[in-house]
């Protein structure tokens, strides 16, 4: 089979974006431009997995078809993921306007507000629920954990007006059958370990299997950002073992810095006289008390350190060395390549709410390549199952 698929009279600008996007997924044009085709055909009429025992489930190469609600969903970046692997999204929730002023250009939907706020009864039934959630404490006072978690809804008392509370009180509600949360590294540690533990028993409480693993997308774009990614699927539905594994990261070729760079950056972004010193007085103050403090000047063969929602306030983590000048900080576009979202989605806020986006957001690559993962589960429950319905006798309707 060749492996370019001839389009004639394709203006520039759309082979760019093909090109960008191909790269991105690590697809040839021709599987490219296919897979973006089936896309668009199969939008129209796309069963969920909730309807799959009444329209079959057709095979395409995006995977089994399935519905998902984006929770915390800053700009979408597993929503990005979700939609590469055949997923359509059903509900968003993000409070923050600036991100939903994005997420609204990007996806064409605003995203409802403050989670805590939400009735379950707007949520339509799902067949993955995504969140980024952020990680706050647990006070767990006066009960103690194994006599709360041991209990059915034991969450309720672990975890009480927390975020993650608001979660599992959908979770338990709407029962979706996988569950993809996203987090930072140190969830597992904080509070020596005592958040990931009632995250982890409250989601095994309510029949969940579940599967964690750092990963750091290094592997992926050229910044090392190391994130927990947590896997839950009901038992009930794929048994007690299903068959998840995380992905093993692409070999070969290793993203670098310097691809992604802006060959003409305007001025604005390098760093001032009274800027550049100042972080070199502090640098060094805190190399005299023996610590690492201070910038990164990153290294355009390599990757960069990771990129944090604070990038706005002096860029000072990932600083670009310049020919006879000082340093620079990256621009709104680089960010937004360093996380790998693609170049077709234009910035449409301030630079300061840019970086907090990007800072703030999951790497697609990475999350579709644990989509993917999740994708062949469905493939594989959905053929054991003798009605060709991941649920039993549940359809899409909320409740
Ligand atoms: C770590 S970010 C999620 C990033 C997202 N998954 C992405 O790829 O862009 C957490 C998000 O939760 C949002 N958030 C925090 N508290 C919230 C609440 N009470 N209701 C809705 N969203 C909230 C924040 O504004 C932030 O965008």
């Amino acid at each position: 089979m060749p492996e370019s698929l001839l389009i004639r009279d394709v203006p520039p600008k759309i082979k760019r974006w093909i090109d960008d996007e191909r790269e991105q997924s690590m697809l040839s044009q021709r599987e490219y431009v296919i897979s973006v085709l089936e896309k668009a055909y199969n939008s129209k009429a796309r069963p969920s997995l909730f309807d799959a025992a009444q329209h079959p489930a057709p095979t395409s190469p995006t995977g089994t078809p399935f519905t998902f609600v984006d929770l915390f969903a800053g700009i979408g970046g597993l929503r990005l993921a979700l939609e590469r692997v055949g997923g359509r999204s059903v509900f968003s929730c993000e409070w923050d306007k600036n991100a939903q002023k994005t997420y609204r250009a990007w996806y064409g939907e605003v995203p409802e507000g403050d989670i805590r706020k939400v009735k379950i009864a707007d949520i339509l039934d799902h067949d993955i629920l995504a969140a980024g959630f952020p990680c706050q404490p647990f006070s767990i006072a006066g009960v103690s954990k194994k006599k709360s978690l041991g209990r059915p809804h034991g969450f309720k008392d672990a975890t009480q007006g927390t975020l993650f509370f608001h979660l599992a009180t959908i979770i338990d509600a709407k029962r979706p059958p996988v569950l993809l949360l996203e987090n930072v590294k140190n969830l597992r540690s904080h509070e020596k370990g005592r958040t990931w533990e009632v995250v982890r028993s409250t989601l095994e409480t309510m029949n969940y299997k579940v599967f964690a693993e750092v990963i750091d997308a290094a592997h992926w774009v050229p910044q090392h950002r190391e994130r927990v990614f947590i896997v839950g699927f009901d038992k009930s539905v794929f048994g007690n073992e299903p068959p998840f594994r995380f992905p093993t990261p692409p070999t070969g070729k290793r993203p670098k810095l310097m691809d992604i760079l802006d060959p003409n950056p305007p001025e604005r972004y390098t760093l001032t006289d009274h800027l550049w010193k100042y972080l070199q007085k502090y640098a060094k103050m805190h190399r005299l008390k023996g610590n690492g403090f201070g910038y990164g000047l990153a290294d355009l063969d390599g990757v960069t350190r990771t990129l944090s929602a604070r990038y706005y306030k002096d860029g000072s983590e990932i600083l670009i060395p310049q020919e006879g000048k000082n340093p620079r900080r990256l621009t709104p576009r680089e960010a937004q390549r360093l996380m790998g979202f693609p170049d077709h989605l234009s910035v449409v806020v301030s630079d300061t709410q840019a970086y907090r986006q990007f800072g703030n957001a999951v790497v697609p690559l990475v999350a579709e390549a644990v989509a993917k993962q999740i994708s062949a589960v469905l493939s594989w429950q959905l053929a054991r199952a003798k009605n060709r319905c991941v649920f039993k006798g549940r359809f899409g309707k909320a409740r």
